[in-house]
């Protein structure tokens, strides 16, 4: 089956129904004595498909649509010979470099493969493009560092295995286990043609597949042997495994970086979760490569499957595992495409999944299909890779919603208050809140006008800062406070600000989008209403600020911008991920002081209009381009430089 490569952000909910489509035709093809996988071990005479040519290797790429001719392709080549061949006991001959074999197996069983000197010396694939660049995962293993297209007396080998598919529970309870790994040998002795686990350690390495997957390099002079066991049938498990084996003299054919997170969640909402690649490169927008990435549709693709259906543990890392066992895939879409947004602007792909359950943990693997434009025998990379998982949690309350792709606020993509009754579809909810921000800022271009910035040096307000830090600091300022981040007021994360208790909760069990999974929250929230707040420990002790509730504070029973927020999309109650206290100290130290901007101090309001970072990788503040667990070290000033700027407190959102 050749999985379509899909332009841009286009719907990929194709690509999820051919996996869907193609684990249906796995199993079809299991349980059929005559099928494909039958075939595949049957005697000499089993046909090659009536259009393959017989006197010369089979055309792979035009052939690569009917999974059932490509999986056929496997095994013909026998020294230069052009038919199906079994050999001596159980061996299969691979049908050469990056043609892999596909093959089932029982418990307790183990195949033998051979990888003969013919493949091995055969000509190298021709070079390709590849990506603009080789990305860097941070994976420090096996590679496949290419030693090749020089004359020697050995060639280097890359084999591959990954798991299609495993025995499923059949017991009576959930499952805890998964079913055990198949296990790899590669012979390394020419006296050994027959690995396995009864063979004599010395003369083979055993590597135990990883979540369904295991990489293996070799210089070798001539054939090569190597052997699939299956383990013993555990209990409560029934079914056989499958798999696919590779050899190949270019690059590995299967690739599994699982120590390499390479994928990260910017943030969810109740029917969606927006994640995204890292950096791609760091080049310059002037660059080439820098260009030739964002050139590229869609170079990856994501799995996503809800943590609690057990299908995929133990082939978390095979990419073949992932299409034949995502079920969850099938019915969410995903949208991706090249972004620059985030930290350093760097190309990045971004990927946004739709139609995921409320409150219902996920996790979501980066793969690559094939070498990410073709994918199957005959490409060198063929076989697909998978990166470490993402694991994310959707939210309960349908009051925050994500936006991303904004006009004015680019940078902003997290959640939002939102109400799915007032504001139905991103595009107008993203409207309201980017066009106020707008707005506000065209105020401020105004007012900066007036400051000289574009004076010689010396007539600078600082000789540190110009006009043009002022305006992006004031930017990342303003979106970041205009448009709170948003999580449910049932989170009890200690950083989050509640906010906006004063308002009913949305009833949004009349929504389309369907009904909020927390009726109790207004109960909840009553409760709190009346509950002593005190968010500022560090307030003066003669203060109100010990003497107060939930519901007599604007900090907590409104809302940041009531105007916009409270009055127009009236989310209802819901908490806040704060602004974080630096992107308030930049703006005070990059603009003029004539402009009069200063932050709240500790205890006067700091605390519930701003949030601290943590290098913990949790996203404790609202800043641009805030990633789960990707928090660089956090260039705050420190707070004594705050006093230095006592003028005007930034009192337009300042709640306490
Ligand atoms: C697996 O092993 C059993 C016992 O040796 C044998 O009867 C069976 O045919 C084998 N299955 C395959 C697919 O080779
Ligand atoms: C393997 O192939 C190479 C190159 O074709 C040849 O020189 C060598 O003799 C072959 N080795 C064996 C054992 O057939
Ligand atoms: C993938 O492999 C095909 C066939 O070898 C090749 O035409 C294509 O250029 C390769 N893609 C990349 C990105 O290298
Ligand atoms: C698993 O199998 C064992 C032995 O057949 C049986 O005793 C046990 O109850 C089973 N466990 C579950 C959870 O089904
Ligand atoms: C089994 O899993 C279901 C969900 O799939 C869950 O609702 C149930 O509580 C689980 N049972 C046990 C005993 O863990
Ligand atoms: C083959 O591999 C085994 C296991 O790594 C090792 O002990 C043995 O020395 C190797 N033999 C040869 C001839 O390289
Ligand atoms: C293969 O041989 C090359 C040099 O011929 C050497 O650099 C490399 O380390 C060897 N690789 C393995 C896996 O033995
Ligand atoms: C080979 O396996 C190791 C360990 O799982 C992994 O780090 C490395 O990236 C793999 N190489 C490829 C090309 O997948
Ligand atoms: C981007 O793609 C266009 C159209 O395919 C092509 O003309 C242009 O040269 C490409 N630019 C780069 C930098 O690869
Ligand atoms: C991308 O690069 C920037 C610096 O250029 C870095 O701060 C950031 O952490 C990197 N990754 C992401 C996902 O933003
Ligand atoms: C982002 O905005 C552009 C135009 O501004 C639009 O073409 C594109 O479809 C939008 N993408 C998403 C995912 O909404
Ligand atoms: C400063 O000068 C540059 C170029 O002369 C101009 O583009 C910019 O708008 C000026 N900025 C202000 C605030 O006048």
């Amino acid at each position: 089956m050749h999985i379509l490569k899909l332009s841009g952000l286009q719907c990929r909910f194709t690509v999820s129904l051919a996996a869907y489509t193609m684990a249906l035709c796995i199993y079809c093809l299991l349980w059929t004595p005559h099928s494909a996988y039958a075939a595949e071990i049957e005697g000499p005479d089993s046909a090659l498909p009536a259009h393959a040519p017989h006197n010369h290797a089979p055309d792979l790429e035009d052939d690569l649509d009917d999974p059932e001719d490509v999986y056929k392709y496997t095994q013909i080549e026998e020294n230069g010979e052009q038919h199906t061949k079994r050999v001596v006991g159980d061996v299969v001959t691979l049908g050469g470099s990056n043609v892999p074999g596909l093959l089932n197996i029982e418990a307790g069983n183990t195949t033998v493969w051979h990888f003969n000197n013919a493949s091995l010396w055969a000509p190298y694939a021709n070079a390709t493009p590849g990506l603009p660049s080789s990305i860097d995962d941070g994976d420090t293993g096996d590679s496949g560092t290419i030693y090749k297209r020089q004359e020697a007396s050995n060639r280097l080998v890359y084999i591959s295995v990954t798991t299609c598919l495993q025995p499923e529970w059949n017991g009576t309870t959930n499952q805890t286990i998964v079913p055990p790994q198949l296990t790899l040998y590669v012979s390394n002795s020419t006296s050994n043609k027959e690995p396995g686990p009864s063979a004599p350690a010395e003369r083979q390495v055993a590597i135990t597949l990883n979540e369904g997957f295991a990489n293996y390099s070799m210089n070798a002079t001539t054939d090569v042997y190597m052997a699939v066991h299956a383990p013993a049938m555990p209990n409560n498990f029934t079914g056989i495994w499958n798999y696919e084996i590779a050899a190949s003299i270019d690059n590995y054919y299967h690739g599994a970086h699982p120590a390499s997170p390479f994928l990260y969640l910017v943030d969810t909402d109740t029917h969606a979760a927006l994640l995204v690649t890292n950096n791609l490169t760091e080049a310059n927008p002037d660059d080439l490569v820098y260009q030739q990435w964002m050139n590229l549709t869609s170079p990856f693709t994501v799995f996503v499957q809800p943590t609690i259906d057990k299908r995929l543990d133990g082939m978390r890392n095979s990419y073949c595992g992932m299409t034949h066992a995502s079920i969850n895939n099938a019915s969410s879409s995903v949208q991706s495409g090249m972004i620059t947004r985030g930290l350093g602007h760097k190309p990045k792909e971004q990927f946004y999944i739709q139609e995921l359950n409320g409150s219902t943990s996920y996790f979501g693997v980066l793969a690559m299909e094939g070498n990410s434009t073709q994918i199957g025998p005959g490409v060198v990379g063929g076989g697909g890779q998978v990166w470490q998982p993402v694991n994310f949690k959707t939210k309960a309350d349908n009051n925050c919603a994500l936006v991303f792709n904004l006009t004015f606020c680019h940078d902003v993509a997290y959640a939002v208050p939102s109400n799915p009754d007032r504001y139905p579809d991103q595009p107008s909810l993203s409207a309201v809140y980017d066009s106020y921000a707008a707005g506000l800022y065209e105020n401020f271009a105004k007012s900066l006008d007036q400051i000289p910035c574009n004076t010689t040096l010396s007539a600078q307000y600082s000789p540190a800062k110009n006009c043009d830090d002022c305006a992006d600091a004031y930017k990342q300022w303003l979106c970041a406070v205009t448009m709170p981040r948003c999580e449910d007021f049932s989170s009890s994360l200690p950083w989050l600000q509640p906010r906006n208790m004063g308002q009913s909760p949305i009833n949004s069990s009349a929504s389309s989008i369907g009904s909020m999974p927390h009726s109790d929250m207004l109960m909840q929230v009553q409760d709190q209403l009346n509950q002593q707040y005190v968010p500022m420990t560090s307030a003066p002790s003669d203060s109100k600020a010990f003497n107060q509730t939930y519901g007599s504070v604007r900090a907590a029973n409104s809302s940041r911008n009531p105007s916009i927020i409270v009055d127009k999309i009236a989310p209802g109650p819901y908490k806040e991920v704060k602004p974080c206290e630096d992107l308030c100290f930049s703006l005070v130290r990059s603009c003029p002081a004539a402009l009069g901007f200063g932050c709240p101090d500790p205890g006067r309001g700091l605390e519930v209009d701003y949030g601290q970072r943590s290098d913990d990788g949790q996203v404790t503040c609202s800043y641009l381009g805030a990633v789960y667990y990707l928090n660089a070290a956090p260039a705050v000033g420190g707070k004594s430089s705050l006093a230095v700027f006592i003028a005007v407190v930034l009192s337009l959102w300042v709640l306490a």
